[in-house]
């Protein structure tokens, strides 16, 4: 397959644009362009059924402790269950729904500021930033660096007696986090933190000891980078309204409901896992670009930075065994059309082939149209052998096209459920623990002893 063109498989098969399509309600992925036939799809579901996929996701959804370092089940997907959930989540779903009336209603809150960092401020960040805010004067902004500045740009503006602040730290410990809620407790200048904080955490005690009275739980078994759906989406329901939320989560479930029951040759998950592992493991990439043809999608490779290389990031396998093959590649990208106009030269030209895929949300004809032919200009390249080799394009690199009907609150739901299952179908197939994170660990340690050699 290295040596085969693109082209040929085109030639070869004229129903092939037809045939390498997998849709779910809202969602379409176009793999035609992915450098795969028929028989090496054949053989990459045979691989997801030898490395037993289908009885990893019944543990997911049974909610087994498949989280095996840290002994945890992985509950993410019990947060958008609806009334399947456990009551748990029911409680604080209704317990955030209130909370949300009360601050879009009452006008006592001018602006939120989100106080998080990594899973707990990237989610939310994303969908405020794709939804906007409806319905509602509220103005929400978010900081998460350690650097001052980015409280202070989100406090432009803001008076203390019209700011909330919502800390999001499942841990309560990150230093990044704390340290902005410090600083957000001295600008307040003494009023009544309890008036003017919300804590959203599974450490319940610090945020306590913290000074703060209303207290949301963050479930243990709810990674950071899989959080959005819980009460970290808390300023992303106060700026998109229970509707959307509710549609959000809604989007979410169907996703769930499709990778629990498509068969693995129809399952958009699946076949984005499967797809990545071909690029990455038997093509060799070490990269994949994700470009999202909509402005409003710009900050989904960042969030998907996290979720894709803090999961699937890892050298050992699950019996803490080294590998000796390739997981995640390093996730990168930009929104399109910017990206055309600066690093797309090397995807065209550069001497690695980087796998892409273009996200596209039907926004207009001139976002949809660039996205097509980017994604033909790398498939098929150049054809003209009258060109010199310098304007000639090599062609022949792989992407995949995910087209979302309409730029709304279920789409961008679903969107992101299937990045998810595509993170955990791809850790089964590594033979990884795609829920766990200790790689973060070491740098932390290390600044926090330099820090106190400092003092
Ligand atoms: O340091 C990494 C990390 O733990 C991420 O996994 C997490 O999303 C982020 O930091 C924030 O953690 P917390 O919610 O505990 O503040």
């Amino acid at each position: 397959m290295r040596s085969i063109a693109l082209a040929h498989l085109f030639a070869q098969d004229p129903q092939r644009a037809q045939r390498c399509v997998a849709s779910v309600e809202g969602v379409r992925l176009d793999y035609s362009r992915q450098r795969v036939d028929g028989q090496v799809v054949q053989q990459l579901l045979l691989l997801a059924e030898e490395r037993g996929l289908a009885e990893w996701r019944a543990a997911l959804f049974a909610g087994e402790p498949i989280n095996t370092t840290e002994q945890r089940a992985v509950g993410h997907t019990a947060l958008r269950a609806a009334e399947a959930a456990p009551a748990p989540v029911r409680t604080t779903l209704a317990q955030m729904h209130r909370l949300a009336q009360r601050l879009r209603g009452e006008g006592r809150v001018r602006r939120i500021v989100h106080l998080g960092t990594g899973g707990s401020a990237l989610g939310p960040q994303l969908i405020v930033d794709a939804l906007g805010t409806h319905d509602t004067d509220l103005e929400i902004a978010f900081a998460a660096n350690i650097d001052a500045l980015d409280l202070e740009r989100a406090l432009t503006g803001a008076q203390p007696e019209t700011t909330l602040f919502v800390v999001v730290s499942k841990t309560f410990t990150t230093a990044e986090t704390l340290a902005n809620a410090r600083t957000a407790l001295r600008w307040l200048g003494g009023r009544d933190s309890a008036r003017h904080f919300i804590a959203v955490t599974g450490n319940e005690a610090a945020a306590r000891a913290f000074g703060i009275d209303e207290v949301l739980p963050l479930p243990e078994a709810v990674g950071g980078r899989f959080s959005l759906w819980s009460a970290a989406g808390l300023s992303a329901l106060c700026a998109i309204g229970a509707a959307r939320f509710d549609a959000l989560l809604a989007g979410a479930r169907d996703i769930d409901r499709h990778f629990a029951a498509a068969p693995f040759g129809e399952n958009l998950p699946v076949l984005m896992a499967l797809l990545g592992v071909w690029n990455v493991n038997f093509l060799g990439a070490a990269t994949h670009a994700v470009l999202p043809y909509a402005h409003a999608l710009r900050l989904l490779p960042a969030y998907l930075q996290q979720l894709e290389m803090e999961s699937n990031g890892k050298c050992v396998d699950r019996e803490d065994r080294a590998l000796d093959y390739a997981t995640a590649p390093v996730l990168w990208g930009a929104e399109g059309t910017l990206g055309q106009h600066s690093f797309h030269q090397l995807l065209h030209q550069g001497t690695q082939a980087v796998p892409a895929d273009f996200v596209v949300a039907a926004v207009s004809a001139e976002l949809d149209t660039n996205a097509e032919a980017q994604a033909q200009a790398l498939a098929f390249g150049t054809t003209d052998a009258s060109l010199p080799p310098h304007r000639r394009h090599p062609g022949n690199r792989p992407s995949s096209t995910i087209r979302i009907e309409r730029l709304d609150a279920r789409n961008l739901g679903r969107l992101l459920a299937l990045y998810e299952h595509k993170v955990f179908a791809q850790g089964v197939i590594w033979n990884i623990n795609s829920f766990d994170q200790w790689g973060v660990e070491l740098g932390k340690a290390l600044a926090r002893r330099i820090l106190a050699k400092g003092a």
